[in-house]
């Protein structure tokens, strides 16, 4: 099934509640939450506390929490307590991957792993049988706006290939310089659960959930 995930790094921070209620509204499937720390990407958003007052926003709309920090096993209780109800970590940010997966499993929540652009899907393969969904980033982690980084259509089908052969039930998320234009090709390489952070909030966020829903229903 096609997943709807509009990023709230781009969100008008004034009015953030409004902001999640539209896309709740619209028929957003996650609220994409994005947590950075300053040393595993260059940029720092937010934690804990904001994303409780998200949480209250979103109602029955799951969070979808993308962690960018270094060793973010430290930080799934208190993600978890703030409303968390997926956890996606970086394969590249925690010196134990396969601890950090199991601190979220066994947390009760779902289990995401990221890669980032110039991680090969090699490094994760041996990981798929302990996660819910693959997050392929489509930028280097940090900043919304981004440019679309073209190699990564042929990540995607990669993946997707290697999920049917294994038949595996695993989500693929793609992250990143997602819009109107190259969506339809994200979704044809194999991707299911589409983040976009700019396009959605970058002028009427109703319209524009709208356009991309209209795409992938
Ligand atoms: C970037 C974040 C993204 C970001 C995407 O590191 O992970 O979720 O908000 O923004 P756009 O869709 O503008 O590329
Ligand atoms: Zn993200």
């Amino acid at each position: 099934m096609n997943l709807f995930a509009p990023s709230m790094l781009s969100i008008d921070f004034g009015n953030v509640e409004k902001g999640i209620k539209t896309c709740v509204k619209a028929g957003a499937d996650y609220i994409h939450v994005d947590v950075m720390d300053g040393n595993f990407v260059p940029n720092i958003s937010f934690g804990p506390p904001v994303i409780k007052a998200v949480k209250k926003a979103a109602g029955n709309v799951p969070l979808d929490v993308h962690v960018m920090m270094l060793e973010p096993i430290r930080f799934i209780e208190p993600l978890k307590k703030a409303g968390a109800d997926m956890i996606t970590v970086h394969y590249e940010s925690a010196s134990d991957i396969n601890a950090t997966l199991d601190a979220i499993k066994n947390a009760g929540l779902k289990v995401g792993v990221a890669i980032k652009p110039k991680t090969p899907l090699d490094a994760i393969l041996d990981l798929l049988d302990k996660v819910d969904m693959v997050l392929i980033m489509a930028v280097e982690p940090g900043f919304g706006g981004q440019v679309f980084i073209e190699d990564s259509y042929d990540k995607i089908r990669n993946l997707r290939n290697i999920i049917n052969e294994r038949k595996l039930d695993i989500d693929i998320e793609v992250d990143g310089g997602i819009r109107e234009d190259n969506l339809q090709k994200v979704l044809d390489a194999g991707a299911n659960v589409i983040v976009a952070g700019s396009a959605v909030f970058i002028g009427d966020i109703e319209e524009n959930i709208k356009k991309f829903l209209s795409v992938m229903r």
